[in-house]
């Protein structure tokens, strides 16, 4: 729904004097289509596209079942809510319209309040799944936007990403963390932006003064993901400004220590290095899995906290499955 504009509603009932009460609560907050039967709501619905559907069960030819499995169907009315208007209190109908994909029942005679907030509810439920979304979207896009930069392939976003969230199931942090961080993780280089190209492709080892500069890409990305409190853009920005940070303290840019270090930035950043080590970079060949694991051992309590060297022993013939199917 657009901003500047009030949301749009479709009431179906075949009661005039039913639309008639829902005018007068709604009228002021939405702008409102009417439909008197089935026919007319599927045509309405198609055609108007509104923001929510208030729909009457009890209707000659067509009942508001009927009319919801049938919007259900269609691809481009099944995401509009429907919320039923019914004065029918059956259990099993209740039922029958939460399966079909009702969001909501009201029941008759309405209450104007209820019917108010029931409506604000569903629509901005509606608005924050859209948001989330979009965040989404672009966050992925500057994911794909750091890669063009970094010289390697998208590959190498998509198997440290999907690591990532293995080592998060792995460490107990739960399923819906570990999609965050699988989503948040493609971010931590986007400071990359930042570093000019002569230090970001030089075949040969950096000098210090090039790595010094080299080394400002995570406050980079993390200037670059400021300013949103969404809690995914949250999460990028605290794997982009920590994943250079080593458990021991010798890390980058903070030198934070142990678990100052964000669980975030503590995997991403054993991740980032099985991947960087195993896969060929304009500086350096692919090493085989066997010594990149030799190092990671050695490196356990020196850059990567222990208990998640023990994982990635244990999550290994996972991680190697994710290798396999991203190969560059
Ligand atoms: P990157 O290529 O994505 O590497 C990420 C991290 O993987 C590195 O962070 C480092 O911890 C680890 N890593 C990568 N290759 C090696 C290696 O050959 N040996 C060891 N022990 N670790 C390795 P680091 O060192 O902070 O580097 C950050 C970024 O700086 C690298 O990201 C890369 O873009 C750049 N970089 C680092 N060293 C060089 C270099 O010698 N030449 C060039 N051209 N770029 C470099
Ligand atoms: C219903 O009885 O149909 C729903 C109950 C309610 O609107 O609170
Ligand atoms: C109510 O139904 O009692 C208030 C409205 C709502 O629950 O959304
Ligand atoms: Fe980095
Ligand atoms: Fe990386």
């Amino acid at each position: 729904m657009s901003k500047n504009e009030q949301p749009s509603l479709l009431v179906v009932d075949d009661e005039p004097a039913n639309l008639r009460v829902m005018k007068q609560i709604l009228q002021e907050d939405y702008r409102l289509v009417f439909a008197k039967n089935g026919a007319e709501a599927l045509r309405l619905a198609e055609q108007k596209k509104p923001d929510l559907i208030l729909l009457d069960i009890m209707m000659p030819d067509m009942t508001g079942f009927e009319v919801c499995e049938t919007l259900k169907k269609n691809s481009s009315t099944k995401q509009i809510p429907i919320i039923f208007v019914t004065a029918l209190d059956d259990e099993t109908d209740e039922t029958l319209g939460f399966e079909l994909g009702a969001v909501d029942y009201i029941s008759k005679p309405v209450s104007p309040p209820r019917v108010k907030a029931r409506v604000k509810n569903h629509l901005s439920l509606v608005q924050a799944d859209v948001l989330r979304e979009t965040r989404l979207q672009v966050i992925q896009r500057l994911g794909r936007a750091s890669e063009y930069k970094d010289n390697e392939t998208g590959m190498h976003v998509m198997r440290m990403s999907h690591y990532t969230q293995v080592l998060a199931l792995a460490y107990g942090l739960g399923e819906s963390m570990a999609e965050n961080l699988l989503n948040a993780a493609p971010m931590h280089d986007i400071g990359k932006i930042g570093i000019p190209d002569s230090i970001m492709l030089k075949p040969g080892k950096l000098t210090d003064e090039e790595f010094a500069i080299m080394k400002t890409h995570p406050q980079i990305g993390a200037e670059i993901l400021g300013g949103d409190d969404s809690e995914l853009i949250m999460l990028a920005k605290s794997v982009a400004l920590t994943h250079h940070e080593k458990w021991d303290g010798t890390g980058y840019p903070n030198g934070l220590k142990g678990e100052e270090i964000p669980i975030e930035g503590r995997i991403t950043a054993l991740a980032d290095v099985f991947d960087a080590l195993t896969s060929k970079r304009p500086y350096k060949d692919a090493w085989s899995v066997e010594k990149t694991m030799d190092y990671m051992r050695e490196q356990s309590g020196r850059q990567f906290e222990p208990k998640l060297i023990e994982l990635l022993e244990q999550s290994l013939g996972d991680i190697l499955e994710i290798k396999a199917q991203f190969l560059d």
